[in-house]
């Protein structure tokens, strides 16, 4: 990738985007750091204080003493289903619309914000009658919908925690999380519909629950989403609209201290299971509110649109949580960018008159080929003049898609902003202020206010400007991960490693400041993670995944640059029969990729499988990835093959099936 420094273009930000902008101008950027750096305290608390109601006001913002299990504003109790509902009603804003939703057929159903407290409070009580109450995890498995996040703000409400697992996830990925997490109860829908398919939800929630130890899920609850077919267990299955029937629309929230778990969230770390990365309250909802008027400039008369899936963190922080805290109306989308056509975003921006648009690199790299191919859904053919602000997130966004983002969407009027951060981190961590921060295409720019952001090498130093290091991050911040569910140790292991000094949090990502600007450019993980399409895969999770299948013996994943996806998995694969050939080979990669779709969903199908005598080892029996990768890209091999135990299987591997 390109350093920042090598680029001749910056873009100010225009007269219009500093006008009335939440932070006008570098110098109120800059203000705002140093604030954060003279008493750090200080500073959090106050915007605590201002972003969120407190039922009980904290009396202390950080306490270290357990470090790094930090905690924040912990005296203080609240409660997030009230921040992001009954105070937008209670200051006289509940005729104001909360949610635009467009179904995948373009059906739209709007909701006051009025509306939707009646629906998460109807839905809560019957949560409550069913037995769910404060500190039970509740995992929802359901589509982008209204529903789905009434039913993270009913968990919320009644002080539950919820995980959220995507609806692309398979039986065993979603029978694994409901296990670690302990669930008690489950919702789900009959079916999601995206692109025109629809994929059955309640089966595959029905197969994850049979494969045992599952016991302690008492009740299914099922968002008709479609009216299909589905299988029935009346001593366990409810459908959500008729529990809710009889329910008042009333519900007294459930008031938690700032550090209650208001959820947890799966993601992939570097060894074959899942890590549940455990959010607070507090923190996590103050995180939420501040970056929405930071990072995109909210205000009152926006209308917002992430098109995240709430399965991931983006459709937490930025549909469930902080476009509600805010009472901003936002627009949910259910289906997918190239459906009926891929001039469907751009159609939506025009339809809803979006202001702030929030989308993955991936999404944009893939409209770029389809506007090229077919000049009909071009943005430039639609109206984006609503337009304000734009996003993105997920993975580092090459220059030249940032550069066409820009221009054929922002129109060069709108500051693109490359928001930087991680499921672990709660929000955006490092990313540019659309009214201040002067951009580059290819940097997320630099860390927002009170984010202590700094490159450093294996041991913990800092490294110079312009040289590439760890990414790390010097203080604890609000809106952190506090733990992996169940497993502290692997927390302290993972985000703060004994070789970094035990006080620096790990990122994961390599990173390198530009010397003259201090930006930042996201080189990409430096660990076993890899990025598709924005989806964060362990390359061990696969392995395992296809060594699970009981012809192969052994196998190892890498990642390979893919000009759409960001990267793309390939598979190295040994049998324990003879190395197949020709149609053969064909024919297992084929069954082989369904297998990981199935183990783990369809993500994580490897794009190409290659199939060897054996994997390349070093005497010792250790897999030389690095090899691996050159052989994924095609490249030529330059290591030092030496230490090689077998350097004839270099030539099998590097033939594509
Ligand atoms: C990883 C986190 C952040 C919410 C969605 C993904 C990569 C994320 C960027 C960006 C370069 C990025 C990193 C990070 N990443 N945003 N703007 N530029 N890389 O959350 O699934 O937890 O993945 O995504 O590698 O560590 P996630």
């Amino acid at each position: 990738m390109e350093l920042p420094h090598q680029k001749q273009r910056t873009f100010e930000p225009s007269a219009e985007a500093q006008a009335g902008a939440n932070v006008a101008g570098m110098e109120a950027y800059r203000a705002l750091a140093a604030d954060a750096e003279r008493d750090y305290a200080g500073f959090w608390g106050g915007l605590a204080r201002e972003a969120i109601d407190w039922r009980k006001p904290f009396s202390k913002v950080l306490d270290e003493s357990a470090a790094p299990f930090y905690t924040w504003f912990e005296d203080g109790e609240l409660n997030a289903s009230y921040n992001c509902l009954d105070r937008h009603v209670a200051s006289g804003h509940g005729d104001r619309v909360a949610i635009v939703f467009e179904a995948d057929d373009g059906t739209v159903t709007r909701v006051t914000y009025a509306q939707m407290l009646a629906r998460v409070a109807r839905f809560a009580n019957a949560l409550k009658r069913r037995g769910i109450k404060r500190g039970d995890r509740v995992v929802i498995y359901m589509p982008m919908s209204i529903e789905g996040i009434v039913a993270m703000q009913a968990c919320a409400r009644l002080g539950a925690t919820h995980s959220v697992v995507f609806g692309g996830f398979s039986a065993k990925s979603l029978h694994e999380r409901i296990v670690d997490v302990g669930a008690v109860a489950l919702i789900t829908a009959d079916e999601q519909v995206r692109g025109g398919k629809t994929l059955p939800l309640k089966q595959i929630a029905d197969e994850a629950l049979a494969m045992g130890n599952c016991d302690v899920v008492r009740s299914v609850i099922v968002y008709r989403r479609t009216g299909g077919e589905v299988a029935w267990d009346t001593s366990r299955d409810a459908w959500m609209h008729e529990i809710v029937a009889n329910e008042s629309d009333i519900c007294e929230p459930e008031w938690v201290g700032a550090e209650h778990p208001l959820f947890i969230l799966y993601t992939s770390g570097s060894t074959g299971k899942p890590k549940g990365v455990q959010h607070s309250t507090g923190g996590y909802l103050l995180w939420a509110v501040q970056t929405m008027k930071w990072t995109f400039d909210w205000k009152r008369e926006d209308v917002f649109w992430c098109t995240a899936d709430i399965g991931w963190i983006t459709g937490h922080t930025y549909i469930a949580y902080g476009p509600l805290a805010l009472g901003a109306t936002q627009v949910v989308f259910e289906g997918v960018p190239t459906y009926p056509d891929a001039g469907r975003f751009w159609k939506m921006i025009a339809d809803h008159q979006v202001s702030l648009f929030y989308t993955a690199p991936t999404a944009i790299r893939s409209l770029t080929k389809a506007a090229d191919a077919d000049e009909s859904v071009h943005p430039a053919r639609y109206d984006l003049a609503s337009l304000r602000i734009i996003g993105t997130v997920g993975e580092p966004i090459n220059p030249e898609a940032w550069l066409w983002y820009r221009r054929h969407v922002g129109g060069e009027r709108c500051p693109v902003v490359d928001t930087w951060w991680q499921t672990e981190t709660g929000g955006h961590m490092i990313a540019p202020l659309p009214g201040a921060t002067p951009t580059v295409p290819g940097s997320c720019t630099l860390p927002l206010p009170g984010i202590m952001a700094a490159v450093v090498d294996e041991t913990g130093q800092s490294v110079p400007d312009g040289q590439g290091g760890i990414l790390v991050v010097k203080r604890p911040w609000p809106s952190m991960v506090r733990t992996i569910w169940g497993d502290p140790e692997r927390f302290k292991a993972s985000y703060y490693p004994p070789e970094l000094g035990g006080t620096l949090y790990l990122a994961g990502d390599g990173a390198v400041r530009d010397p003259e600007t201090g930006y930042f450019t996201i080189t990409g993980r430096i660990d076993d993670v890899l990025n598709v399409s924005g989806h964060r895969l362990g390359t061990m999770e696969i392995e395992s995944a296809l060594v699970a299948h009981e012809l192969v013996a052994e196998a190892a994943v890498v990642g390979r640059p893919d000009a759409t996806t960001g990267e793309a998995v390939v598979a190295f694969v040994t049998l324990k029969r003879a190395r197949p050939e020709g149609e053969e080979a064909e024919q297992l990669a084929k069954t082989l990729r369904d297998w990981v779709g199935k183990e783990i969903g369809p993500i994580a199908k490897p794009k190409e499988i290659r199939f060897g005598d054996n994997l390349p080892k070093t005497r010792s029996g250790k897999i030389m990835r690095r090899l691996l990768r050159s052989l994924a890209k095609g490249d030529a091999i330059v290591q030092d093959t030496s230490t090689l135990e077998n350097p004839e299987i270099l030539d099998q591997l590097g033939r594509a099936v």
